[in-house]
C-alpha cells in the first residue's frame, strides 16, 4: 500500500457508500481513464476474469464460436472462452517477447479464413507486463474482421510505441488482483474505445436490472461489479503506479546485473518497442548449461523459504484443454521448459534480494559440479540423473 489508500476508504465508511456505487467507483474509473489517454472508457468490476468475460460477451462470442489466445498465460485469459461455450484457440508465442507471434497469427487467420473457421475474436496477452507487438497483430486481425482484445493484467504502466498498454486495441482488461502491480486486493477494469460498449457491460455487471423501480431483467446479468470501498483502495494505488514500476524494473536489473555472474542464466529479453513493466522478473536457466531444471530450482529456493515459480504452464499443455486447437511450435513450451519467475514485488528490499541471489548461486553451482564419481549431482535433471545410474 502506497499509504493514500485509507484516506478514501475512511471517505467510503463515512459517507456509507460501500457497495457497488459511489464516488470512488466513479472516481477510480475516471482516473484510470485519465491515466491512459483520450478516448477510452472504463468500467471497475470484481476481477479481471470478469471483464474478459463481458468484453467477450460484448463481441457475441457464444457455444460453437473460436476464439483465438495466447497459449503461454494464465488461465484467467481463456476460461471466459469456454465461460461462454466457445472453443479457445491457442497460438505460440515468438521468441523476443515471450508473446503471441504475428507472424502465426497472420498464417492462421490466413488459413482459418480460407476454411470458413474465423475465430469470434483473438485475445494477445502482454507476459509478465511486456506488450505484444500489437500493431501487427491489429493489422492482422484488421484484414480479417476478426476483433482484438489486450490483455493488459499484467501490463500496467508498460507502453508499447509510445502508447500506453490497454489503448492499442479497442477492448481491454486490467487487473487490480493482490499479486499485481497495483491492487484493490481483488478487482478488474474493462478499458474500451465505445462508450455505448462500456455502458451495457456496467448494465450485465450488475445484474442486468433495468432502469425500473422493481426488478425487471430482460437479458442474463452477473453480480460483477467492484465495490465502492476497494475502488478507494485502487485510488490509492494509482498515485504511485508509476514508482511500483520504477522499483519492479530495479528488482529486474539487480537480478540482470547478478546473470551476468552466472552461467546459464538471463532474462526474459525487453523488446525495443516499450517500456516493461517487469511485473514478474523471469530468469532462463538454461537447463544443458546449468544443469538444473525449473521445478528443481523452485524446489531448492523453496527449502530457504524464497517463493519461486516456473513459467505459465502454456495453456494447449493444460489437462482440461488437451482437445483445443493449437497454432505453433514448440517455444512456449521451451521457455516452459527453462523459465522461473523469481521473487519480483516492489517492496522486495535488497537485502532479501541478495539472498535470492546468493541460493540461487549456490543452486546453480550444484548443478554444475560433477561429483567425484563423475556424475552430475543430485539437482542434475532426470536424463542425467538416468544416464549416471546407468553407468
Ligand atoms: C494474464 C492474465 N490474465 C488474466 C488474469 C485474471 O485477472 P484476475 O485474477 O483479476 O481475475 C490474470 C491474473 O490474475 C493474468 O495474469
Amino acid at each position: 500500500m502506497s499509504g493514500h489508500e485509507q484516506q478514501y476508504v475512511a471517505e467510503a465508511f463515512a459517507s456509507n457508500w460501500l457497495s457497488s456505487v459511489g464516488p470512488n467507483l466513479d472516481r477510480f474509473e475516471e482516473e484510470v481513464a485519465g491515466r491512459l489517454g483520450e478516448g477510452v472508457s472504463t468500467l471497475a468490476v470484481a476481477s479481471g476474469t470478469a471483464a474478459l468475460h463481458l468484453i467477450l460477451r460484448w463481441l457475441g462470442v457464444g457455444p460453437g464460436d473460436r476464439v483465438a489466445v495466447s497459449t503461454l498465460t494464465f488461465a484467467g485469459s481463456v476460461f471466459p472462452i469456454m465461460y461462454l461455450g466457445a472453443t479457445p484457440v491457442f497460438i505460440d508465442s515468438e521468441r523476443e517477447s515471450w508473446n503471441i507471434d504475428p507472424s502465426l497469427v497472420r498464417e492462421y487467420l490466413r488459413t482459418a479464413a480460407a476454411a470458413g473457421t474465423l475465430p469470434k475474436a483473438l485475445v494477445a496477452v502482454h507476459l509478465y507486463g511486456q506488450h505484444c507487438d500489437i500493431d501487427a497483430i491489429a493489422e492482422a486481425c484488421r484484414e480479417y474482421g476478426v476483433p482484438l482484445v489486450e490483455d493488459a493484467a499484467e501490463s500496467l504502466g508498460g507502453t508499447y510505441r509510445g502508447r500506453q498498454t490497454a489503448t492499442t486495441a479497442d477492448y481491454s482488461l486490467l487487473s487490480f488482483n493482490g499479486n499485481k502491480i497495483i491492487t484493490t486486493t481483488a478487482g478488474g477494469m474493462v478499458v474500451a474505445r465505445s462508450a455505448e460498449a462500456i455502458a451495457v457491460m456496467r448494465k450485465w455487471s450488475t445484474q442486468a436490472r433495468e432502469p425500473a423501480a422493481e426488478y425487471v431483467h430482460h437479458e442474463l446479468g452477473y453480480n460483477y461489479r467492484m465495490s465502492n470501498v476497494l475502488a478507494g483502495i485502487g485510488r490509492g494505488q494509482l498515485q504511485v503506479l508509476d514508482e511500483r514500476v520504477a522499483q519492479r524494473r530495479a528488482v529486474a536489473e539487480r537480478y540482470a546485473a547478478a546473470f551476468g555472474m552466472m552461467c546459464g542464466a538471463s532474462l526474459q529479453p525487453e523488446s525495443s518497442w516499450g517500456l516493461h513493466t517487469r511485473w514478474l522478473t523471469v530468469a532462463i536457466l538454461d537447463p544443458r548449461q546449468t544443469g538444473v531444471r525449473p521445478n528443481e530450482v523452485v524446489e531448492v529456493l523453496g527449502r530457504s523459504e524464497i517463493e519461486a515459480r516456473p513459467v505459465w504452464r502454456p495453456m494447449h499443455t493444460q489437462p482440461l484443454f488437451a482437445d483445443a486447437p493449437r497454432v505453433g511450435g514448440t517455444v512456449a513450451e521451451e521457455l516452459f521448459a527453462s523459465g522461473v519467475c523469481l521473487p519480483s514485488s516492489s517492496s522486495l528490499p535488497a537485502s532479501d534480494q541478495a539472498r535470492v541471489i546468493e541460493s540461487l548461486q549456490r543452486c546453480l553451482a550444484a548443478g554444475q559440479s560433477p561429483r567425484q564419481d563423475g556424475a552430475r549431482s543430485a539437482m542434475a535433471p532426470a536424463h542425467h540423473r538416468r544416464g549416471s545410474s546407468a553407468a
